[in-house]
């Protein structure tokens, strides 16, 4: 490979030109080769803000003639599967935002093609990557497994109907908070949960206990029959334990800190951006680093899978 990766990405929406297409630009070693929209305004918008040499609209002519190690494919989860195929077909890596499919069937046929193909993927899970979830994670284990974590995440968004009602709540939004769950407890053994649908036709609140592979517990809290927004986390193993607010700060106890210390987002990250402290460069930097070594990301399409399919297990094990 060439000192640059070189990268295509399809879809220039919203949050593609808030946090996808600004991480890339800020890297060195990418070359963005490629904006592509079926909005050609969109395609061109984002070619010119972010220095991408040429804006399509038809992403099968951008994988043909762009000459591209890898591509983003940013768009809702029922455009995804055709595409994101299309993409892997050329022998190309991928990169796909959460969640990576409309069902957990989907989501595993991407996987196998992945593996048929001989491609690297991504499901962008970026909760995993907020610097302030890594540091406190990685400091934590030095000092032992975590035995029990609870993964929160609140909004009051009650008649909540995805893309017009093509997805759940739980699938597709929540899901942050589940794989949350796995990526702090590890492999889920059981799970035992409370759905419900207050004031709605169909589910918009999960609360869960799950047992570990590892014999440690997890608590979920999903609820979108709230006040707020609230997204919080905590970790806990023998002497220690973390409160994480990834939009303010991480309170940690230990022995190192047995009064508790304070670690800001900011400080974490080394940065104010969003894109940043919410770990969306930190995901792509995971990702472009996977593609020039030839390993596969922590969230590729087999992995990311197995939170769509605990999903569907929150939801059969509804009591
Ligand atoms: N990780 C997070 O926290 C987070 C936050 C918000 C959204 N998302 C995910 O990001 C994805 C995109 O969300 P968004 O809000 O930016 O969507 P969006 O609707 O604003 O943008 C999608 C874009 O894709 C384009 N598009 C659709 N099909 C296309 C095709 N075949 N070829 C070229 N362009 C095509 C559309 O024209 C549109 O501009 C969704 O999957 C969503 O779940 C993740």
């Amino acid at each position: 490979m060439a000192d640059k990766v070189r990268v295509g990405v399809v879809g220039a929406g919203a949050l593609a030109n808030r946090v996808h297409y600004p991480s890339l630009a800020a890297m060195p070693d990418v070359e963005l080769v490629a904006a592509c929209d079926l909005v050609e305004s969109k395609a061109a918008s984002a070619a010119k803000s972010f220095g991408a040499g040429k804006a399509y609209t038809d992403y099968r002519a951008m994988l043909d003639e762009a000459k591209l190690d890898a591509v983003y494919v940013l768009m809702p989860p029922y455009h995804l599967f055709d595409v994101t195929m299309d993409v892997m077909a050329r022998g190309l890596h991928v990169f796909i935002e959460k969640p990576p499919a409309v069902t957990t069937f989907q989501a595993e046929m991407l996987g196998e093609a992945a593996a048929r193909h001989g491609v690297l993927s991504m499901v962008g899970f970026n909760r995993r990557f907020i610097p302030l979830h890594r540091l406190v994670r990685e400091r934590l284990e030095k000092q032992g497994p975590i035995s029990h974590c609870v993964s929160v995440f609140y909004k009051n968004s009650p008649d909540v109907a995805y893309y017009r009602g093509a997805i759940d709540y739980l699938h597709c939004d929540a899901i942050h908070a589940v794989d949350m769950l796995r990526w702090m407890g590890g492999d889920v053994e059981s799970v035992a949960s409370v759905t419900h649908s207050l004031g709605w036709t169909h589910e918009n609140g999960c609360h869960a206990v799950a047992r570990f592979a590892s014999g440690g517990t997890g608590v979920l809290m999903t609820d979108w029959v709230t006040g707020t927004r609230l997204h919080t986390f905590e970790m806990h193993g023998r002497g220690f334990s973390a409160f994480l607010n990834p939009d303010v700060e991480a309170r940690v106890y230990d022995a190192q800190a047995p009064q508790g210390e304070t670690i800001s987002t900011f400080a974490a990250a080394g940065s104010e951006e969003f894109h940043v402290y919410y770990g969306f460069f930190g995901e792509s930097r995971h990702f472009i680093d996977c593609v020039k070594s030839g390993q596969q990301p922590e969230t590729h399409f087999a992995e990311a899978a197995k939170s769509m399919k605990l999903v569907d297990q929150l939801y059969a094990a509804a009591i």
